[in-house]
């Protein structure tokens, strides 16, 4: 199934399963904006994997004289994104995979990827990377929080129980909805190969919050 298509599925309940089923969602998005650049740096800023927004606000207040894309894959989230911000008219949005972006060379002083690229196979990964660090103008910043680890490793079957644990306080069928979408829509990275792919890209000055280990804020300069 197309990813834009599981997140119009999940679109009615989003907020609350993130927060149900994502140890430190909104702790990494409140570190996450209160991290970013001073506003007087921002003129343009580049969103990949938008959502509903959730973060987008947060950005969208804090850099209101600021020129905004937003990209995401989900026709649902799109509308969602539109009728948020209607009143906006430095908005621009983009139905799109990540995987299909293409922007000129220095356009953005800022990109923002909170929790979508887990969806990308790390060879996309490695390749979106490549392709923020032109979309940045000079000492931009990218800036992203995700899931950090690799499924093949060992640690992975320990984090899986953490997790687990974290998840069925809650509810148990939620366990289960979300082992079936992580099978086969997520695809986390381990940091060492990510940090490996950003400074290949030519990221410098990296730096790195680890929510329980896993749970990951990274910021990366051009
Ligand atoms: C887990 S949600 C995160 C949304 C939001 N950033 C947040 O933190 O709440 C992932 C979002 O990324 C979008 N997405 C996933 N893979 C994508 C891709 N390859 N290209 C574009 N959007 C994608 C999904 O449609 C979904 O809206």
């Amino acid at each position: 199934m197309d990813i834009g298509l599981v997140f119009d599925e999940m679109f009615s309940d989003y907020s609350e399963k993130m927060e149900r089923m994502v140890p430190h969602y909104r702790a990494l998005i409140e570190r996450m904006v209160s991290h970013l650049p001073h506003s007087s740096q921002v003129r343009n800023v580049l969103e990949l994997g938008a959502g509903n927004g959730n973060v987008s606000a947060l950005a969208v207040a804090k850099y209101r004289n600021a020129y905004f894309q937003l990209v995401d894959a989900s026709e649902k989230m799109i509308e969602s994104l539109q009728t948020t911000f209607a009143d906006q008219m430095n908005i621009v949005y983009d139905l799109c995979l990540i995987q299909d972006c293409d922007f000129p060379e220095h356009s953005f002083d800022l990109i923002i990827a909170c929790f979508s690229l887990h969806h990308l196979p790390g060879s996309d990964k490695e390749s979106t990377f490549k392709s923020i660090y032109k979309w940045l103008r000079p000492s931009g910043q990218f800036t992203y929080a995700d899931l950090f680890i690799d499924k093949e490793s060992e640690e992975h079957r320990i984090f899986l129980e953490g997790w687990k644990a974290f998840v069925v306080k809650e509810d148990h069928n939620d366990w289960e909805w979300l082992m079936d979408h992580y099978a086969k829509f997520d695809f986390p990275n381990a940091e060492k190969d990510q940090i490996e792919w950003l400074r290949k890209a030519g990221f410098q000055n990296l730096s790195i919050k680890k929510f329980d280990q896993y749970w990951v804020h990274l910021i990366a300069q051009k």
